[in-house]
């Protein structure tokens, strides 16, 4: 251990100079002490202090006793005092303690995020991909190309590659339409297949443990409070109300989190005007607008990586299926017989394991298919759902 290790922290170093201090002022006792010790000791045991005459008990039952129970009473009263004041702020402590934990814990997921070229410490480079606050960004990617019948196109004695630009979702939303408990089932498994998103969690064949995958799912949420303020005040505002619990105050300030996307620059309503302003996309509905824009990168194939010639950018069939299931042929109207129950499905998903409508499974435990209540508003919702039901 060199002194540098020994002295990292401010109470460390502090420790060491006080250990320091007092051994050398030991030592410089010892020394003098042994100077000083004269050759003769009978004159210095004569005089010892417990062979004086002792004072009169007038003396000693006076002013002088009068004294020692005053510093008692005085020093009684700072301990009889001091105690409960100390014990009073202790919950404070506490839940700043925890506090802490949660802190430090997102903040380890901040540092695995960001970018293999981040300096002084490479992260594992979400940013590369997600963008360098998660905002979204592309991630690039060979795929193979097909021919007409089916079969993959061959050069050099193999399959012929396409790169293609695959758009990586924005991922400072993500804790408003995933929990915790699916955002950590994308992070150990990715997303499996021939696509980008890498599996991370040993689990999933990847190299990060529980601990790195719970810091980065942490950091997720923290990213979709942290840019409103009325958010971090409900997170807040929650911590001191119903003390040390992370997921409760995440549940409510996340709530507003969403409030405040709904009406920040660039919501969904923003998104699809500007999205159906485009030649190419006008006269769609609002509803087809929406679904192109927050489902189709799941449900439509290639919708993320549109690109000429590879079999995978031929016009995919709309909400033909893909990472999730195909809804076209009506097959939603069959799944959700009321419009109602395909609303509130899309609005607030399932429990984790649960089926859905007339035989939805999902596609594993956590669900693949995010909830929307909190990006998208009840008639946004209402008017995706009937563009689904259309299909
Ligand atoms: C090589 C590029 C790449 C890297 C690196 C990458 N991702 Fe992804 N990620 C993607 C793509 C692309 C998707 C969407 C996949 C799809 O289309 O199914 C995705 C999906 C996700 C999702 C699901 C979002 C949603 O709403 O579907 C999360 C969460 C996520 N990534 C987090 C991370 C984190 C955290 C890291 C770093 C540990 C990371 N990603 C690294 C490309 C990448
Ligand atoms: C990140 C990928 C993803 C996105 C984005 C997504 N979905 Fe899904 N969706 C799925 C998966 C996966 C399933 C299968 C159920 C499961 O695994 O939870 C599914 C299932 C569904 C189903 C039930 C289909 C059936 O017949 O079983 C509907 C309806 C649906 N999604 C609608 C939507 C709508 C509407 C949106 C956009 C507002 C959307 N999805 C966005 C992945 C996604």
């Amino acid at each position: 251990m060199t002194l540098a290790t020994l002295i990292n922290t401010p109470p460390r170093a502090i420790a060491v100079v006080v250990a320091v201090v007092a051994i050398l002022g030991w030592l410089v006792f010892v020394v003098l002490e042994n100077r000083r010790t004269p050759a003769v000791l009978t004159e210095q045991y004569l005089d010892a202090p417990n062979r004086a005459t002792a004072p009169d008990d007038d003396v000693f039952e006076g002013p002088r006793l009068d004294r020692f129970l005053g510093w008692g009473l005085i020093l009684m009263a700072i301990v009889a005092i001091g105690l409960p004041i100390y014990w009073l702020a202790e919950v404070g402590r506490q839940t700043g303690s925890i506090r802490g934990f949660d802190k430090r814990s997102w903040q380890r997921g901040e540092e695995l995020f960001l970018s293999t070229a981040a300096k002084p410490h490479p992260g594992f480079g979400c940013a590369d991909c997600h963008g360098s606050v998660g905002q979204g960004g592309v991630a690039k990617w060979n795929l193979a190309v097909f021919n007409t019948d089916g079969t993959k196109v061959q050069e050099n004695g193999k399959d012929k590659l396409e790169p293609v630009s695959w758009a990586a979702p924005a991922i400072n939303t993500v804790a408003l339409r995933y929990n915790v408990t699916q955002i950590k089932q994308v992070l150990i498994y990715g997303r499996g297949g021939n696509k980008p998103m890498p599996a991370w969690g040993v689990a999933g064949g990847g190299a990060m443990n529980d601990q790195q995958i719970d810091d980065l799912a942490n950091f997720l949420r923290h990213l979709a409070i942290e840019s409103y303020e009325p958010a971090v005040q409900t997170y807040n505002d929650e911590w001191n109300r119903n003390g040390h619990d992370a997921d409760k105050a995440y549940a409510k300030a996340l709530v507003v989190a969403g409030q405040e996307y709904r009406k920040a620059k660039s919501n969904p309503a923003d998104q699809a005007k500007e999205y159906l302003g485009v030649k190419a996309n006008a006269g769609q509905s609002e509803g087809q607008a929406l679904f192109n824009l927050f489902c189709a990168r799941c449900h439509t194939k290639g919708w993320s990586y549109q690109t000429p010639n590879t079999d995978y950018a031929k016009p995919a069939v709309a909400g033909g299926g893909w990472y999730g299931p195909n809804l076209t042929g009506q097959s939603e109207v069959r799944q959700f017989p009321t419009e109602k129950d395909h609303i509130d499905y899309v609005t607030n998903g399932v429990d984790q394991g649960k089926g859905y409508g007339a035989g939805g499974v999902q596609k594993y435990d956590g669900g693949g298919m995010p909830y929307w209540s909190n990006m998208l508003t009840p008639d946004q919702v209402k008017a995706i759902v009937e563009y689904e039901r259309s299909l």
